[in-house]
Formats: C-alpha cells, structure tokens, sequence
C-alpha cells in the first residue's frame, strides 16, 4: 500500500527548491557556456531563449501535472492514466535517459569535485597562464585513476542524499544549498565584470550574429532547454507526484524556469567576460570553464578562497540534479517493482556508475574509440540531450492534449490555481494552443532534421 504513505513536499517552497535544484546544475555554468561558446553566443542564446519559453514552459507545466495527478513514478503515472500499453514506455524511456545523463554527468561533476581539492592544495597558483592551465585540466582527465576516483566520489555522496529519503534528504538539502549557489554566484558575475577586457564577453552575449545560425545550433538549443529544465525524462514528473492539489503548478513552473535562466545568464556572464578577459577561445569546448577561471582566479585577490567556492558551488548544484536523476530511476523501482529504497538506491546507483566508467575513460583510455565520429561521452550527452529528452516531450505533450484529454488536463491544472486563471482565463487556452500544437510541431522538426531527414 505505498500509495497511502507516499510523502509529501514539508512546503510548497519545498517543491519549487528542490524542482529548481534538479534544473540548475551543470547544465547551467557548465554545459550553457560551452555550447553557446561553440555556436557563435548571442544568436544561440536567442534561439536558445525562445525554445524555453515557447516549448519549456508548457511542456515543464504539462509534465509536473501527469506527476501530481497521478501521484506516480513516470511508468506508474502512464499506467495509471490510460489502459494502453504504449504509454507507459515513454516512462520507461525517462528511466533509460536518467542512466545515460547519470554516466555522464557524473564524470563532469567529478571534474568540479577534484577541482576543489586543485583549489585548496593552491595548485591554481601554478597554472597561471591559459595554456598551462589547459595542459593542467588534460593532464588530470587524462588520469584515469583521478578521474574515476572523483566520479566514484560523487555517485557515493549522490547515493546517500537520495538514500535519505525525500523530506530529510532532497528537500532538506536542497533547502540550504541552492540560496548559497546564488550568492556565489552573483560574486563570480561581479568578478567577472571588473575584469580587464569585460566588455568584449558582454558583447559576445549580447551582439547577434545571425549567420551562426543553423538546423544544427537549433537542434542544440533546443536539446539544451530539455537538459537544463530537466525536462522529457520525468524528473519533474516524479518532483510532481510529492506535491499536492493545492499547490500551484503554473506559478511553480514559471518560478523554476526564471531562476534557471537566471543562472544560466550570471553563469555566461562570470564565464564570458573571464574567457575574453583571458584570451581564451570562447568555442573552447567541454573542459572551457575548468580551463578558464582558475586562471582569472589565480590572478585575483582573495582567488583562493574564492577558487575553494566556486568549485564547491558547481559541486553542489551538479549533487542536486544528480539526485534527480537518480530519483527517477529509484523510485520507478520502488513504486513498479516492489524495491526497498534503500536497495534500489545501492543497486542502481552502483550501475549509473558502471555505465559512467566508460565516459570517464573517453578522456583516456577510449579517447580514441568513436562511434558514430563521437566518443562514448559525446553519444551519451547527444543521445540524452538530442534525442531522448526532445523526444519524450514530444510524447508527452501530445499524452496530454491529444490521449489523456484536454478536460482532464484543463480540470486538472486548474486545482490550486484557480485564482489565476480565474483572473486570466485565457492563459489556459494559450497553454493548450502551446502543448497541443506549438510544441509537437516545432519539436517533431528539429527532431525529423536531428534525424538528417531535412536539409538545412
Ligand atoms: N537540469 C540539469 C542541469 O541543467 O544540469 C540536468 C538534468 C537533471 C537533466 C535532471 C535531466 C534531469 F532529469
């Protein structure tokens, strides 16, 4: 009978910290940078901006309702929804995507964790210069005992915070990191706009150039707004079966995706304006943050400390969206097959870090073993970002508006807002116009171009 014990969110700031938590992560101050380094700025943070809130939104909306109407893990809330046996492997495809970001994702936070330790044994002071400072971020991911070691570290801490339970652990948790997240930041950014040569990152965030934009950049854009809302694996999905009919989701859903975008531009901003402070090639790739701001650390006062911080900080927001997704894949064993928590954390947490071995081992060992010209990390972040999260969205929108029902959806997203829509009735036709029609086109074509099935 775990249905009648199921827990609840202490809070309604309880949800929105935690949802937030499970967006803001790597895929902020890591991921966000790099690619918009790699496709031109501006321009790809346009388009970027426009995916979020035209697709994002509704869809973010549409997907935390399935997880509080049905109270259910993302399988369970398909089965509970409607008898077909198609529904519910759109649940099942979220659990495959949560093990692909995880082995993934994993790795990278383990780089910000090692990074802690570079900071506090002051090793930043020796890698003063961009280049050196590149050679030292290859020199340590091409280690693959270090590498390992740090992801291994954080999948255990990951483990524990989910182990915990989600009252004591996540929210509790989340409770307490993400305001320090934010402080730390806004220092960065401030940091980062009193550097020498500022204005040149703020005008590479800020001035378009259109010609950068192409089928590919907006596969990406689009890819991207999924990953950072954690949005079309249900992760928001099972955040929303904790929460109750009282709480409001549109005003949930539009809080997460302001703080989200909120730190994903202080993150441009503190990253942008260090890497043309610096010199550094902007398109820079995967490793451009950890390359980047130990330098412009090493070269400012107090950068010690704030060095300790600010990796601490990206440790922290990357612990509380791994929790996430680790969720999505405990409780879809919890609640559909009968695991104890405890166990299903063990077990499947260990195997989101088996499967993280190999991307790991893609910056050493297999850096040379490509399938489909990528390595084993890049499959997995485009399989995950591209494809599957694109695709479950798709899918979800049209469970909601064209299978579940538009009445049930429409009843349903009413409890608990109801003075909003009482106030603006016609936010609700603008939400059903946006998940019946405007998100399943425009997704279905980028997903037809991922495909290589238009031109360009
Ligand atoms: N949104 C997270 C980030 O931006 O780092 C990544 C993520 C977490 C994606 C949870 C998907 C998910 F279910």
């Amino acid at each position: 009978m775990a249905e009648f014990k199921r827990e609840h969110w202490g809070s309604k700031i309880g949800f929105i910290l935690a949802a937030a938590g499970s967006a803001i992560g790597l895929g902020n101050i890591w991921k966000f940078p790099y690619i918009a380094g790699e496709n031109g700025g501006a321009a790809f943070i346009f388009v970027y901006l426009i995916c979020i809130a035209l697709i994002g939104l509704p869809v973010l909306m549409g997907e935390i309702l399935l997880g509080r109407t049905s109270q259910k893990n993302p399988v369970g809330a398909f089965r509970a929804l409607t008898k077909s046996k198609f529904w519910p492997l759109v649940g099942f495809l979220g659990v495959i995507a949560g093990f692909t970001i995880l082995s993934f994702y994993s790795v990278v936070a383990g780089w910000a964790t090692g990074y802690i330790t570079e900071a506090v044994m002051n090793n930043f002071s020796l890698y003063n210069e961009t280049a050196s400072s590149g050679e030292h971020f290859n020199s340590l991911v091409s280690n693959p005992y270090w590498i390992i070691g740090y992801d291994l570290l954080f999948m255990a801490v990951s483990m524990l915070i989910v182990y915990a339970g989600i009252n004591k652990g996540i929210e509790r948790g989340s409770k307490i990191l993400m305001p320090m997240l934010f402080v730390l930041l806004l220092i960065s950014m401030m940091r980062g706009l009193t550097l020498d040569g500022a204005q040149e990152g703020i005008d590479f965030l800020l001035k378009p150039d259109w010609s950068r934009i192409t089928g590919n950049s907006v596969l990406i854009a689009l890819g991207h707004a999924f990953f950072t809302l954690s949005l079309g694996m249900g992760a928001m999905m099972t955040y929303g079966s904790y929460m109750s009919e009282k709480d409001n989701i549109p005003n949930a859903a539009l809080q997460i995706v302001f703080l989200d975008t909120l730190i994903a531009m202080m993150a441009g901003v503190a990253i942008f304006t260090s890497v043309f402070a610096t010199g550094l090639d902007p398109a820079g790739g995967p490793g451009l943050i950890f390359q980047t701001l130990p330098v412009v650390f090493s070269k400012m006062p107090g950068g010690y400390i704030f060095a300790i911080f600010f990796f601490l900080l990206l440790t922290i927001a990357a612990l509380t969206s791994a929790i996430s997704l680790l969720e999505v894949v405990v409780s879809y064993f919890v609640d559909e097959k009968g695991y104890a928590r405890h166990k299903a954390v063990l077990i499947f947490g260990g195997l989101a870090f088996a499967v993280s071995v190999p991307s790991a081992l893609s910056f050493n060992y297999m850096a040379d073993i490509k399938i489909a010209g990528l390595t084993f990390f890049d499959l997995m972040d485009f399989l995950a970002s591209n494809i599957f999260l694109p695709l479950g969205g798709l899918l979800m929108s049209i469970f909601i508006a064209w299978r579940w029902g538009l009445n049930n959806a429409v009843s349903a997203i009413k409890k608990g807002a109801e003075s909003l829509f009482n106030k603006h009735p016609y936010l609700i036709n603008l939400w059903i116009f946006f998940l019946k029609y405007l998100s399943p086109i425009l997704i279905f074509l980028v997903l037809l171009h991922s495909a290589g099935l238009l031109k360009k």
